[in-house]
């Protein structure tokens, strides 16, 4: 059989650069491991494909009806990019959820980096995969640590790390455990007056994160706009949607965020703020949804890491969008890490940027839309 043409996929829609690949040495490990177990396609899960290598290389190895599951909106229009470009299909997308699982024998993860995250999958898999299930997990060996095998241990009664290869290492998780009634996520905080929801994916868990604490304390201190549209643009857990709503209610707000998990937790906030009929949650990359000049305030609190690569593009692509989104005269705020200087880019992209609030560790700006 010839090699899998790995090198023809793409990040696309997701930043592109020399330093950032479609593909690892995990995804490669993850495959032929599949393919050693001999299972048929209808039996595997795949959890975690960035960009579809593993879910399209099985595709293509003859394994049909492989279900995948991707966090990210951007890996999901990969995986579609990627397949149509190879002539691929006969694979599913679903969320992370028991039609993704029931009746798989074999679940491939690239791990998380979250240990949250890697908690729901594993409690996911020993709930509703077939009883003999075994979970591949894979990674780089760089950022794997033992509290990834303490967490895959209270959900599975064997957990096996191999011996690393071209710097990637698996883990096989077998014998699933009981699991409780209720799953571990989500879970939920409440701070002064506002509940947050989250799912193990979701930045920041049911914190509040100190930057968006940041941006929410500048934003009490703004006059009262009138009836706004207001983008919440890269929401998490929807923490400054929800306190734009409770703050503002005539406020029309929209929270979108690129993870799934995500997207989940800033509904079930919404839900738990009473906020339903003024917040709108999508699962978007980089508000791709949205309409052009027709948002009067984005609030954005942005990613500086993508995955586990820092690369500063993933702000750039947040901001642009901003700038997309915004009627003239239209407000971004902004908090980010002060070491990052983003004011120029800012004001390069979207229009004149002024500083509200400065710390050491925190920037807040506010730019107004050219
Ligand atoms: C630093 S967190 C902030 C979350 C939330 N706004 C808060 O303040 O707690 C950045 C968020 O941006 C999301 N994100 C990153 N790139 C994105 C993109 N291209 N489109 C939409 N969301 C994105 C991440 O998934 C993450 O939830």
């Amino acid at each position: 059989m010839p090699e899998f043409p790995y090198s023809r996929l793409r990040r696309w829609p997701d930043v592109e650069a020399d330093n950032l690949q479609a593909s690892d040495a995990t995804d490669i490990l993850l495959v032929e491991r599949a393919l050693a177990l001999g299972v048929p396609g209808d039996e595997i899960a795949v959890i975690g494909d960035e960009y579809g290598a593993i879910t399209l290389a099985l595709t293509d190895a003859g394994r049909h009806g492989i279900r995948v599951h991707q966090d990210l909106a951007t890996g999901r229009r990969a995986l579609a990019r990627n397949a149509g470009e190879l002539g691929l299909g006969g694979f599913a997308s679903h969320e992370l959820d028991a039609d993704l699982l029931t009746g798989a024998r074999v679940v491939l993860l690239q791990l998380p980096k979250a240990l949250a995250e890697l908690e729901e999958i594993a409690d996911a898999v020993a709930r509703w995969a077939a009883p003999d299930a075994v979970l591949v997990a894979g990674g780089r060996v760089k950022h794997m640590t033992l509290g990834q095998n303490e967490v895959l241990a209270r959900s599975f009664a064997h957990v096996q790390a191999e011996r690393a290869e071209r710097k990637s290492r698996l883990v096989v998780a077998s014998e699933p455990l009981p699991v409780p009634a209720e799953p571990p996520y989500p879970v939920t905080a409440e701070h002064d007056g506002l509940t947050l929801v989250a799912h193990g994916g979701a930045f920041a868990g049911a914190r509040l994160d100190i930057g968006t604490r940041a941006l929410l304390d500048v934003l009490r201190l703004e006059p009262t706009p009138g009836p706004a549209d207001v983008i919440d643009l890269g929401c998490g857990t929807g923490a400054l949607a929800v306190s734009w709503a409770l703050a503002h209610p005539d406020a029309r707000v929209i929270a979108t965020d690129r993870s799934a998990a995500a997207a989940a937790s800033a509904r079930e906030t919404v839900a738990a703020n009473g906020v339903r009929d003024r917040v709108a949650v999508t699962h978007d990359d980089a508000g791709s949804d949205l309409q052009d000049a027709s948002a009067d305030v984005v609030l954005l609190n942005p990613p500086f890491h993508l995955g586990n690569s820092i690369h500063t593009g993933a702000a750039t692509r947040l901001f642009e969008a901003a700038a997309r989104i915004l009627r003239p005269g239209g407000e971004l705020f902004t908090v980010f890490n002060s070491s990052l200087g983003y004011r120029a880019e800012l004001t390069r992209i979207v229009g004149p940027t002024e500083q509200l609030h400065r710390t050491s560790k925190f920037t807040v700006t506010r730019s107004i839309r050219r």
